[in-house]
């Protein structure tokens, strides 16, 4: 039995029940109690087989011994200086071994928002220009830039109440796998930057077409317009460079958080020196944080990425998917499919393929809900929408996958 009026009580004090949105989708009642390796339990006692992992930072499973040491040992040290640590500079060193060698340098701040908020300052700083091209359908975190929809003819315009029109009007909206569309939108606003998540994850899984990334780099480089590739989910991942390595195309500027933080917040922008050197104290970009490169975070992400490294747990998890991918493909409805990449994967209902965040608005979202809800009860946690993405970590095991193959197969009867 769980705690007696939880429930009541988060809906009193927390707006929505919840600190973020999402949350609120889970069934009335489900509070996590506590996680080890793949699993989740709720306060009740039961058991989910977890493939939201946090939303992705998980990649080695809950509570992983090695990360949870460095938690542990570090808090007894001290989790905050006013000034750095050596923690940062071994940090640096770690994620620096896992990133291609065109992104020289790193800042430390405390999420994806701040990263993507502050990879967008610096591109602006760089190049003294203003406007962006995101694509439709990313998500990039919750700042204010960002937060725009397509609106009628070529216009953007606020997401979310309490965000200036003007704010986004700098902001423009190109759409995936696009090029030709895209690169126009370029030249014409005198883009300072490009926004691109590799594989839009915030819209379940979609993968870019052959080709779309290194014609988005070379429409960058002609423009005079720096990539900003966020990476927050795609990094460390995909491969250790993440999606950079994975597709052969560099980012003037990257971003990364989720599985760089070993479940700690955090948020990474990478460059080269050239780049990074424009931030402040060395150039006129500002950034700050009392936060940034928090002991616990740099412990907690030190300790996962050297794990990663060291245990070939990317191969492994990469191996993992394409079993998963390949026995959901053999149970799937003719009119359903599903879309992955090593670590990641979702399930599209009631259409031939998905390219773009039309595509995937497109999908049957209450045949996604069905599907997702019927797992649930069988003890299997998928995120509840079908514009998130599954995630896999290395703690995954074979078993797992199988198991996980069955459930669905019930599911979809
Ligand atoms: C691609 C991408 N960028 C940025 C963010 C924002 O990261 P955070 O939630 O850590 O602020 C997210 C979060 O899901 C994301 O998926």
């Amino acid at each position: 039995m769980g705690e007696e009026g939880l429930a009541e009580r988060a809906l009193h004090m927390l707006a929505g029940g919840v600190n973020s949105p999402i949350r609120s989708r889970m069934p009335a009642g489900f509070f996590a109690a506590r996680g080890e390796g793949p699993y989740l339990y709720d306060t009740t006692g039961k058991r989910y087989l977890d493939y939201c992992l946090g939303y992705g930072p998980l990649i080695l499973g809950h509570a992983h011994p090695a990360v949870a040491d460095a938690i542990c040992s570090q808090a007894f040290l001290g989790t905050l200086f006013g000034c750095t640590s050596d923690r940062e500079v071994a940090y640096a060193e770690e994620v620096l071994r896992h990133l291609p060698s065109h992104l020289g340098m790193v800042r430390c701040v405390n999420s994806g928002t701040e990263a993507t908020m502050a990879a967008i300052r610096l591109a602006r700083g760089i190049t003294g220009r203003e406007d962006i091209v995101a694509f439709d359908g990313s998500y990039h975190g919750a700042h204010d830039q960002l937060l725009a929809r397509r609106a009628p003819g070529e216009a953007t315009s606020p997401s979310s109440r309490g965000v200036c029109p003007a704010t986004v009007s700098t902001t423009h909206l190109a759409t995936f796998n696009d090029i030709e569309k895209t690169a126009d939108l370029v030249r014409r606003t005198r883009a300072a930057a490009v926004i691109a998540e590799p594989v839009m994850g915030n819209m379940g899984c979609i993968l870019p077409e052959d080709g779309f990334l290194s014609e988005l780099r070379a429409v960058c480089t002609e423009e005079g317009a720096l990539l900003i590739l966020d990476e927050v989910i795609t990094g460390f991942r995909l491969t250790p460079g993440g999606a950079q390595e994975h597709f052969g195309v560099a980012a003037d500027i990257a971003t990364y958080g989720k599985v760089a933080g070993g479940g700690l917040p955090i948020g990474l922008v990478a460059g080269s020196r050239e780049v990074m050197e424009h931030l402040s104290p060395t150039g006129p970009v500002y950034n700050a944080g009392t936060f940034n490169g928090n002991p616990l975070s740099m412990a907690a992400g030190c300790a996962a990425l050297a794990e990663l490294r060291t245990h070939d747990a990317l191969a492994r998890i990469a191996a993992h998917t394409k079993e998963l991918v390949s026995g959901v493909s053999d149970i799937l409805p003719p009119d359903a499919v599903v879309c992955s990449c090593p670590g990641m994967f979702q399930v599209y209902f009631g259409t031939s393929g998905v390219h773009n965040a039309e595509d995937a608005r497109a999908a049957d979202g209450s045949r996604y809900l069905s599907f997702q809800q019927a797992l649930f009860s069988e003890g299997v946690f998928l995120p509840p929408s079908m514009h998130e993405s599954n995630f896999l970590s290395a703690v995954h095991d074979a078993v797992d996958i199988e198991q996980t193959i069955a459930a669905m197969e019930r599911a979809l009867l």
